[in-house]
């Protein structure tokens, strides 16, 4: 009797690896698989990875380090995502027990390779070159989320940031043509979903290669989709973030007012080593755009603190753009050296406790920005979407248009779904969060 067949599979890293995950469990599917929540129920075990940090990368190793038990009763393993594009083959020696390598690239031959792994093959590789002019679309896309739908607009990167392994591990840019795009979201939007997130490593990159519209007119365009009440997009590079993306904003009310602009450092020095490819004043000109914008746009960014020769005075730089900024979120990083990345040739003299320390004075600092930023909004009436209970303390929790977390009380007897939209007063506000009820 043939055993049905399994897998189960484990997303780390950025969204764009949540989505592929979703065609990745769709594939499969199609394959006549079925997803099972644990790898004691699993025929075969997949991790879709990151590399983006060191960390994220032992993650994986550590996983598969004692395999070998799980092996012997049968059991497969596959390295899918950034760290199989980084290593390679490299894998198979790293870690024994693995059969199946691919990059985000390649998942288009996955029904192939699969099909290979239940012939008995034990190293299976789909690496890409970066040559790849091809995007991977599936009509089998499994989508988690019932009411946010994420759709890749561009993939790949080709700014080759010096501490980056993107453009290495997922290849060159490439976008999808406007049409399909569009055409997604229609479909989404029959489906029900009323929210749609664009992806990409850089989305303002998009060049459509059908040459029919901007990213700003993609933007605009989706967000007139019947159906759909939110449109969000990231990531955005300040190098490509053109004037008219505000205006899109200011002109379609279903785009959301939150922009992520990534800036990395308020140093020039640093930027010019990292190849940022701006300045602090060009960044900032892009935000002052924002803020004369006639919505409120909620801006939040990612920084690397402790980048290879980065002074106290170029750390002070970057505390001063935080100030002028006024952020309300900051992703920040300690800066961690990275295989085949420019970077890693440069002296990186930092102790990282040198970098803990500035790690933790910056989110000191933005915390009380924060405090500020939230508390502003109490007294404001917004709509929150639903996303789910917080049971503890009996509230509803959701998000705002501006991607805050609200988390509120309703009178009625029954919740409301998740998915649903409520209009709810803001009594109450913390650095990262703010409560209210609903009217
Ligand atoms: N495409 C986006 C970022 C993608 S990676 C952009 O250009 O902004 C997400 C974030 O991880 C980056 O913005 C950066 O802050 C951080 N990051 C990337 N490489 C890193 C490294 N080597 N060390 C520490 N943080 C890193
Ligand atoms: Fe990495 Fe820079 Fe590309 Fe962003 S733009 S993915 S930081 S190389
Ligand atoms: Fe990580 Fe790859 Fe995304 S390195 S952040 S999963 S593009």
């Amino acid at each position: 009797m043939a055993t049905e067949k399994t897998f189960y599979l484990e997303t780390f890293g950025c969204q764009m690896n949540a989505h592929d995950s979703e065609k990745v469990i769709g594939t499969l599917r199609q394959q006549g698989y079925r997803q099972v929540e644990s790898e004691e129920e699993a025929g075969l075990i997949l991790y879709n990875t990151c590399s983006i940090r060191d960390k994220a990368e032992q993650k994986v190793f550590h996983r598969l380090n004692d395999y070998k038990k799980l092996y012997k009763e049968g059991k497969r393993f596959g390295v899918l995502g950034c760290v199989a594009q980084q290593e390679g083959e490299k894998i198979f020696e790293k870690a024994p027990f693995v059969s199946l390598v691919s990059g985000s690239a390649s998942y288009r031959k996955l029904p192939e390779m699969i099909a290979r792994l239940e012939a008995g093959e034990s190293r299976i590789t789909g690496l890409d070159d970066r040559q790849t002019d091809e995007t991977f679309e599936t009509e089998f896309t499994a989508r988690q989320n019932p009411y946010r739908g994420y759709i890749t607009i561009i993939e790949g990167c080709d700014k080759f940031c010096s501490y980056c392994v993107v453009p290495y591990t997922r290849g060159k840019e490439r976008s999808r043509t406007s049409s399909s795009v569009l055409a997604e979201a229609r479909r989404i939007a029959d489906l029900g979903y009323t929210e749609i997130q664009l992806l990409g490593q850089n989305v303002n990159s998009y060049r459509d290669p059908e040459g029919k519209l901007s990213f700003a007119e993609l933007l605009a365009a989706v967000g007139q989709v019947p159906g759909i009440r939110r449109v969000r997009f990231t990531t955005s590079h300040p190098r490509d973030f053109t004037r008219d993306i505000v205006d899109a904003i200011d002109a379609v009310p279903t785009l959301c007012d939150h922009v992520h602009l990534p800036v990395q450092s308020g140093s020039a020095r640093v930027l010019k080593q990292m190849a940022r490819e701006y300045t602090p004043d060009w960044y900032l000109e892009r935000i002052a755009w924002m803020r004369s914008a006639r919505r409120s746009i909620s801006l939040s960014t990612d920084i690397i603190v402790g980048f290879p020769g980065e002074t106290e005075d170029d750390f002070i730089d970057t505390m001063d753009l935080l100030a002028r900024v006024q952020y309300d979120c900051v992703f920040a990083f300690k800066y961690s050296a990275r295989p085949n990345t420019p970077a890693l040739v440069m002296i990186d003299a930092i102790p990282e406790s040198e970098k803990a320390h500035r790690l933790q004075v910056l989110l000191d600092r933005q915390r009380e920005i924060q405090r500020s930023n939230y508390s502003r909004h109490i007294g404001e009436e917004m709509e929150v979407m639903v996303e789910g209970l917080n049971p503890a303390r009996g509230q509803v929790a959701g998000r705002s248009s501006q991607n805050k977390a609200v988390n509120f009380t309703c009178g009625q007897p029954i919740a409301p779904a998740p998915g649903s939209y409520c209009q709810v007063r803001i009594t109450g506000a913390y650095p990262n969060s703010l409560t209210g009820e609903s009217i």
